[in-house]
C-alpha cells in the first residue's frame, strides 16, 4: 500500500522517513501557494490534515524529524496581512438545526422565552444560508468608511479597499442613518467560479477548490486591483451598529437595505408556523442546484425586531435565529482499525481509522464511533466498508455499515475494559445514581493516576479558553509530559527557573523544535499568564461538567478564588446548607455541583492546586456590567411574572451582573414578586429583604 495512505501506526521507519520528506515538500509547496501567490490549491482543512499527519509521524518517530520539518516553522496564517478592525457590534455565528424537530424546538424555545400564547403566530423570515464569507461595511453619513471580514467575531481584517471594488457594494448611500453597518455575505456564482478557474489554468495558476475558497482568496488579496478583477458578489442580510433603527421587522430592515441599493436575497420569505418554515426549507432545498451559487441551509430569523431585542444572545449566537442545515455529505470508505482514545475526563472514545476519503471537499481519515453501544448497535467491524458523514464543523461520523461488503473473517469488535494507558486501569461504565441507567461512556477509573488523562488535562489547562499560553500547545505539552518536564500544572510556572538552574537536561532551547528565541518566547508567554481571570482559572481546572459557561457563572457568583474554594469544598457535603447554597445559583445543575464536590474532596487535587496557586495570581471576577445598579446583587424571582417570562427575567438580570438565586436567604438583595407570590415573599419579609414589583424592578434596571 502507498505509505501516503497508511495509518501512522502501521508505518515502518523507512516509510515514515519517506512520508516525512514528502510532507515537508508538500506543505512547503502549499505555504508558497498560500502566502506568496495567494492562490491556495487545497482547502484549509486538507492543509491542516497534512500538518497533522506530519506531526503524528514525528511523534511516533521522533528520531526521524527533519531539519526542514514544517512543524518547527511557526506562523500558520499571516495575521499581519491586513490591519485589524474591531467590530462595534460583534459578528455572531448561528446555532444549527439539522432535523425538523430541531426547528420545532427552536420555535418552541422562542415562544416560551417570549411567553407568547400558542394561538398567536410568531413570524419568522426564511432565507438561504449563503456559503461565502461574511463582511461588515460601515457607512458614516452615507459614505463607506470601512469594510472588514468577520475574523473571530470581535475583530476582523480591514479589507476596505478590496470591498470597495465590488460592483454590488455601494460606496455611498442616500437616506441612510448617520451610522450604518451593513452585513452580508461575499460570494462567487458557479458560473463566475468556473470562468475564473479556466482563466487560472490558462495562466498556469492553480485552480480554486470551490466558490467559497475562491471568494475568500479573492477578497483577501493584498492588491485591491486583483480583487477588482474577480467577480465577487454581495448579499446584504443583517446589520451591526445603527444610529437609528432601520425598521420594526427583519423583513422591513432588509427592504430598507434593498432600498439603499444592496442586493438582498430574492428567496427570503416570511413564515407564520413551523410547517410553513419546513415547507420553505424543502422548497429552497429543491431549488438549490438551480440558484447558481452555493448555499448550505436555510436561516430562520424572528421577524419582529423588538422580539429579537428581548431574545438576545447566548454565548456567540442569537436566540432569535437559527441555521437549518441541508443534509450532510456522505462517502463510502474502508475502516482499517478502531482506536481507543482517552479524554481528559477518562472517557474512552472509539475512533475509526479510515482509508482517507473526500467528504464535501475535506479529506477524512478519522471518524468518531461515539461509544461502545453504538459500535455494538451498528455492529461495526474492522475491515468493514462504512458510510461516513460530515456535517459542518462537527467531527465526521460513521453512520452506516455496508454488511454485504464485509470480509468473511471480520470479527465483532471487543470493546476494551481497561484503559489503553500503560497502567491498564479498569475502565467502567457508571450507573447514574438518580436514574439507575448505565452510562454509554466507559471511563478509565484512574483519574489523575492515569497518565493519558493527566496529559489531556494539561492540554486543557494551557488551551485557549483556559490559561491560553502561547507557544505551549498540545504538541509541546505532549513532549514535555512524555519527557517528565511538565507533570502537573504547577510545573509550567517553574519551568523557567528550573531551566535557568540547569535542572533540565537538555535545557529547553536545545530540545527538538526549540531554539534560544522560541524558549525565551515561551518563558515570556508563561510570565504573561501568571495573572489569570477567575473564570479562566476555574475552567482550567478541568472539573467534569464544569466548562466555560459554568466557570463564568461560578466566577461571577463568588467573585474571588478564596470564596469559590470555600464554597467548592463545602459542595461535597450532601444535604449540607453549603451545598444547597451552591445549588441555589440559578443554572447550576446537581451534576456539576457533585463533580465540584468530588474534585475538592480529593487530597491529591487539593495538593496540586496548592502547588499551582502558589505561582499564580487569580484576579477577582469583574462584575459583568460594573455600572449597572444591580451588579453583584442577588435577586430572586417569584410569583407569576407578567411583564416577562422567568427565563427572560433571569437572562436580563444576569446580563446586568446580578446573581439569580432560587431561594430567599440572608444574602438575597431583592425579591421580585409577581402576583400569587407565597412562601418566598413571606420569608423575604421576615428577613427584611427588599421586595419589588415587576415594574419597580424594571425601573431599577433601566435607571
Ligand atoms: S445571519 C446574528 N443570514 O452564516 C446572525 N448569516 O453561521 C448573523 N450566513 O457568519 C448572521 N447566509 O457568514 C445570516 N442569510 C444569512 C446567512 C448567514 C450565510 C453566514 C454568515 C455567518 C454564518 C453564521
Amino acid at each position: 500500500m502507498n505509505p501516503a495512505l497508511k495509518d501512522v501506526s502501521d508505518l515502518t521507519a523507512e516509510q515514515a522517513a519517506s512520508e516525512l520528506a514528502r510532507l515537508a515538500r508538500e506543505i512547503a509547496k502549499h505555504d508558497r501557494a498560500y502566502y506568496e501567490k495567494d492562490a491556495p490549491v487545497i482547502s484549509d482543512a486538507v492543509y491542516d490534515a497534512l500538518r497533522q499527519r506530519n506531526e503524528a509521524i514525528e511523534l511516533a518517530f521522533p528520531d526521524l524529524k527533519r531539519e526542514d520539518s514544517p512543524s518547527g516553522q511557526v506562523g500558520a496564517k499571516p495575521s499581519g496581512k491586513f490591519s485589524e478592525v474591531r467590530h462595534a457590534v460583534p459578528m455572531l455565528s448561528l446555532g444549527n438545526a439539522f432535523t425538523d424537530e430541531d426547528v420545532a424546538d427552536f420555535a418552541a424555545r422562542v415562544r416560551r422565552f417570549l411567553n407568547v400564547p400558542e394561538d398567536e403566530a410568531i413570524a419568522v423570515t426564511a432565507e438561504p444560508k449563503i456559503d461565502g464569507l461574511s463582511a461588515s461595511l460601515r457607512y458614516e453619513k452615507g459614505v463607506l468608511v470601512s469594510g472588514a471580514t468577520r475574523g473571530d467575531g470581535q475583530t476582523g481584517e480591514n479589507v476596505t479597499e478590496n470591498l470597495k471594488t465590488l460592483d454590488e457594494i455601494p460606496q455611498a448611500l442616500t437616506g441612510a442613518p448617520d451610522v450604518l453597518e451593513v452585513r452580508g455575505e461575499v460570494y462567487m456564482s458557479h458560473e463566475d467560479f468556473a470562468a475564473l478557474n479556466r482563466a487560472q489554468e490558462e495562466a498556469g495558476k492553480p485552480a480554486y477548490k470551490n466558490p467559497r475558497n475562491a471568494a475568500a482568496g479573492s477578497l483577501r488579496q493584498i492588491d485591491p486591483r486583483v480583487t477588482a478583477r474577480r467577480p465577487l458578489r454581495f448579499f446584504a442580510y443583517a446589520w451591526g451598529e445603527v444610529s437609528e433603527p432601520l425598521a420594526e421587522t427583519q423583513m422591513g430592515a432588509v427592504e430598507r437595505l434593498a432600498g439603499f441599493g444592496f442586493k438582498v436575497n430574492p428567496e427570503m420569505t416570511r413564515c407564520e408556523s413551523v410547517e410553513a418554515m419546513l415547507d420553505r426549507y424543502r422548497a429552497i432545498e429543491e431549488k438549490r442546484a438551480a440558484l447558481g451559487y452555493d448555499i448550505d441551509g436555510v436561516v430562520y430569523k424572528v421577524d419582529r425586531l423588538d422580539y429579537q431585542q428581548r431574545l438576545g444572545f447566548v454565548s456567540r449566537a442569537p436566540r432569535w435565529a437559527i441555521a437549518h442545515k441541508f443534509s450532510p455529505e456522505k462517502a463510502t470508505t474502508i475502516l482499517h482499525a478502531i482506536e481507543i482514545q482517552v479524554g481528559r475526563t477518562g472517557a474512552l472514545t472509539p475512533v475509526a481509522k479510515l482509508e482517507p476519503v473526500t467528504v464535501g471537499g475535506v479529506v477524512v481519515s478519522n471518524a468518531t464511533l461515539h461509544n461502545e453501544d453504538e459500535i455494538a448497535r451498528k455492529d461495526v467491524r474492522v475491515g468493514d466498508t462504512v458510510v461516513v458523514q460530515r456535517a459542518g464543523d462537527v467531527i465526521p461520523q460513521v453512520v452506516e455499515v455496508l454488511k454485504d461488503k464485509r470480509p468473511a473473517d471480520a470479527e465483532p469488535f471487543a470493546f476494551p475494559h481497561v484503559c489503553p494507558c500503560p497502567l491498564k486501569t479498569p475502565a467502567e461504565r457508571e450507573v447514574n445514581p438518580r436514574t439507575g441507567e448505565i452510562n454509554a461512556v466507559r471511563r478509565c477509573t484512574g483519574e489523575f493516576a492515569c497518565p493519558f488523562q493527566r496529559k489531556e488535562h494539561l492540554k486543557h489547562f494551557v488551551s485557549r479558553k483556559a490559561f491560553d499560553i502561547e507557544g505551549l500547545g498540545e504538541k509541546q505539552i505532549e513532549a514535555f509530559y512524555e519527557e517528565g518536564v511538565v507533570k502537573e500544572p504547577a510545573d509550567i510556572f517553574t519551568l523557567k527557573a528550573r531551566d535557568a538552574a540547569g535542572e533540565l537536561t537538555p535545557p529547553i532551547h536545545q530540545r527538538e523544535g526549540w531554539g534560544e528565541k522560541s524558549a525565551a518566547n515561551l518563558f515570556d508567554a508563561i510570565e504573561l499568564r501568571r495573572t489569570v481571570a477567575l473564570a479562566r482559572f476555574i475552567n482550567a481546572l478541568g472539573i467534569r461538567h464544569v466548562g466555560e459557561e459554568t466557570s463564568r457563572l461560578l466566577a461571577r457568583t463568588y467573585g474571588s478564588w478564596a470564596e469559590f474554594r470555600k464554597a467548592a469544598e463545602a459542595a461535597g457535603e450532601i444535604g449540607s446548607e453549603a451545598r444547597q447554597a451552591v445549588l441555589d445559583i440559578d443554572q447550576m445543575g446537581e451534576t456539576a455541583v457533585d463533580a465540584i464536590g468530588r474534585f475538592f474532596a480529593e487530597d491529591h487535587n487539593l495538593a496540586a492546586l496548592d502547588r499551582l496557586v502558589a505561582h499564580v495570581a487569580i484576579e477577582d471576577a469583574e462584575a459583568v456590567a460594573a455600572q449597572s445598579p444591580v451588579s453583584g446583587k442577588t435577586v430572586v424571582f417569584t410569583g407569576a411574572l407578567e411583564r416577562f417570562t422567568r427565563d427572560e427575567a433571569k437572562a436580563r438580570a444576569q446580563s446586568l451582573g446580578a446573581k439569580v438565586a432560587g431561594s430567599v436567604s440572608g444574602k438575597t438583595d431583592y425579591l421580585v414578586a409577581g402576583p400569587g407570590a407565597g412562601s418566598k415573599l413571606k420569608k423575604a419579609q421576615e428577613l427584611g429583604v427588599s421586595v419589588l414589583t415587576e415594574d419597580e424592578w424594571l425601573a431599577l434596571i433601566t435607571e
